[in-house]
């Protein structure tokens, strides 16, 4: 037998206030008629969230919550977002009434009620702080990462080595000559010495890496000479037939390549 089921129609005011003091996360709903654009209903969760009673906000418009480092481009993006009654997803670095700082993950929509001919707007808030700690961290970690695979060794006021290691993939040639270039700019040095001892695999990617930095130190009035290559192999190679036409130094070792610039000057 089939089991009937009957639909309430008739849910109060008061029980739908009371499941959504029960969601965890806030909501706020405002309404854009009134001037600013005020709060008119919160939950619970949001005074656990941002430390406020609900007696402090409500009347208040939501940007209260911002402050010093709250990024302003993300707050225009929510100003544009209401502007045209769109929803929108944003993470915004908010404060705690104690002056705590916490990322906040705010969905915001406009829900218009037919029966009060009317628009709200209602937020979702979500402390994401955790989350956020754990990718700035990751960001701060791959950074360094990188900054250690690509280390500059200034050996006099003239002179820089760059000794490269493990695999070297496009991403990281983009790296290294955004970083070359601007250190080039910032310290005028002459000469660079690129170590390449510790490659894996003097493959294609190398190969193009090194002529395309030889050209733009050119430019910009410094020199390569590149080591860990011995001079026999560079003058049989024939994949390194382009840099002996494009008279790039080449020394076994970074001793050997000091010696020679200190011999020729
Ligand atoms: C329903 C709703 C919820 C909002 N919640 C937040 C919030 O939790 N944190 C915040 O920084 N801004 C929030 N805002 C955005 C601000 O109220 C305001 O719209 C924003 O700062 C852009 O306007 P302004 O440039 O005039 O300050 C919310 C806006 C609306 C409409």
């Amino acid at each position: 037998m089939e089991r009937e089921i009957h639909y309430s129609t008739k849910i109060s005011d008061a029980f739908f206030r009371q499941v959504i003091d029960y969601v965890g996360a806030g909501v706020v709903i405002t309404d854009p008629s009134l001037p600013d654009n005020p709060i008119i209903y919160t939950n619970k969760a949001f005074e656990t969230v941002t430390g406020y009673t609900t007696k402090e906000i409500i009347g208040q418009n939501c940007r209260f919550l911002q402050g010093e480092k709250t990024s302003r481009e993300e707050v225009a993006k929510v100003r544009k977002a209401i502007e045209e009654e769109q929803s929108i997803i944003v993470e915004l670095l908010n404060y705690r009434k104690d002056g705590k700082p916490f990322w906040n993950e705010l969905s915001m929509y406009p829900i218009f009620v037919p029966s009060e001919d009317k628009l709200y707007f209602v937020g979702v808030q979500k402390d994401v702080s955790d989350r956020k700690s754990e990718e700035i961290r990751a960001d701060d970690y791959k950074q360094e990462a990188s900054l250690l695979s690509t280390p500059f060794v200034p050996i006099s006021e003239k002179i820089c080595i760059l000794p490269l290691v493990g695999n070297i993939n496009s991403e990281r040639w983009e790296e290294i000559y955004q970083r070359i270039s601007a250190h080039v700019y910032d310290h005028d040095e002459e000469i660079f010495i690129m170590d390449l001892q510790g490659i894996k695999d003097m493959n294609d990617d190398v190969h193009s890496g090194i002529l395309r930095l030889h050209k733009l130190l050119q430019v910009m009035g410094a020199r390569l000479i590149v080591t860990g290559i011995e001079p026999n192999t560079a003058k049989a190679s024939v994949k390194l037939a382009d840099f002996r036409k494009k008279q790039i130094s080449f020394y076994a070792t970074v001793q050997q390549a000091l010696e020679g610039i200190r011999a020729s000057h």
